[in-house]
């Protein structure tokens, strides 16, 4: 088994490519766990040659918290610029969800409506943004625009962005220019791209030229158990069920049968769901797993059930199985 450690960033460059590295993340949340290497590509993308990226995955993979960490967490900056060699510098970030935008017009401006005005028009946010990054001096700064949910947005909006998305003068419907900002911007996206579901946009060749690096976020199996380790640390909760590698075990299955044959797709194996798991289990320690994963990891697949006894059995042995074959919603007495 790889021995992979986690690095904390003021010791990124002890780190070898496949080492964890340990990025402060924004308040309230857990620490970011991730592979040095996913660092190095979208440190040195966004950053250094100025890039656009576009991190895709399966839901609760870290994306949207990853992007945070390295673009709202002014902590974790001077350590990389360190270990790269390079200046320091700030970084600007304007997020928003494309899910938030309910027509392309309202990526410039939004009708509003008031008793004194009546119905009137004022600038988006994002183009707000974008007048303000147009208008700044150069500097020590980074503007970085990051666009949550990609391809889960309405399609006019994201057909919308392909004219926005450019390095060329940025021209609103209104006829005002910016001629500026497309050069000082890096964009950065996360989606759900490649996770088979009726609801995620197909993804557009013309949106994806528009990032050239395109990171899958995906934590190993054996990184998901460092990763989850360390959280349940974290949380003080230093009793960790044997069935831990089980649990992780089952995960990497699933994920590979939606991908492979599109079955299991209501279920997202995934850190956030491991650690509601792992801290019921931590708080009964006589709570019986399996049953407790057919509540929990399987807990929102109805029509897949003849495929568990066969899953449990490998990941418990035989006698265990037996949970995954009562009818579901019948409790093990
Ligand atoms: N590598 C990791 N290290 C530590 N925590 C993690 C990691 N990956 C995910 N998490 C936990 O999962 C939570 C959810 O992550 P996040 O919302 O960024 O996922 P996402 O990939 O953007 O999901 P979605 O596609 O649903 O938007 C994080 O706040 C964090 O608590
Ligand atoms: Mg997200």
């Amino acid at each position: 088994m790889n021995t992979w450690k986690i690095y904390p960033l003021d010791q990124y460059d002890l780190a070898g490519s496949y080492d964890l590295v340990e990025l402060q993340s924004p308040p309230g949340l857990t620490n970011m766990i991730v592979p040095k290497r996913t660092i190095d590509l979208l440190f040195t993308a966004l950053f250094i040659t100025g890039n656009n990226c576009h991190l895709h995955g399966s839901s609760g993979s870290g994306k949207t918290t990853l992007v945070q960490c390295l673009t709202q967490v002014p902590e974790n900056i001077p350590p990389l610029c360190e270990a790269y060699g390079i200046e320091e510098f700030r970084v600007q970030c304007f997020s928003f969800p494309i899910t938030a935008v309910e027509t392309s017009a309202e990526l410039y401006r939004l009708r509003s409506i008031s008793p004194e005005r009546g119905t009137y028009y004022e600038d988006s946010e994002l183009w707000q943004w974008l007048t303000w990054v147009d208008e700044q001096e150069d500097g020590a700064e980074v503007y970085v625009a990051h666009i949550r949910e990609l391809f889960r947005g309405q399609e006019a909006v994201e057909h919308a962005l392909l004219d926005i998305i450019s390095d060329g003068p940025l021209t609103a419907p209104d006829g005002r220019v910016l001629r500026r900002c497309g050069k000082r911007i890096r964009w950065v996206a996360d989606s759900n791209m490649g996770v088979t579901s009726a609801l995620v946009n197909q993804a557009d060749n013309a949106i994806l030229r528009r990032f050239p690096v395109q990171r899958h976020i995906e934590p190993t199996p054996h990184a998901e158990r460092v990763i989850l380790e360390r959280l349940l640390e974290a949380e003080q909760l230093h009793y960790i069920p044997k069935h831990l590698e089980s649990m992780l075990m089952l995960g990497a299955r699933i994920r590979e049968m939606q991908q492979r044959d599109g079955r299991f797709l209501s279920i997202t194996p995934g850190i956030p769901l491991y650690l509601a798991i792992m801290k019921i289990a931590g708080q009964q320690s006589t709570m019986d797993f399996p049953d407790l994963l057919l509540h929990t990891l399987f807990g929102a697949s109805s029509d897949e059930q003849e495929h568990l006894p066969a899953m449990f059995e490998e990941a418990f042995g035989q006698r265990k199985a037996k949970a995954a074959l009562l009818p579901v919603g019948e409790d093990l007495l």
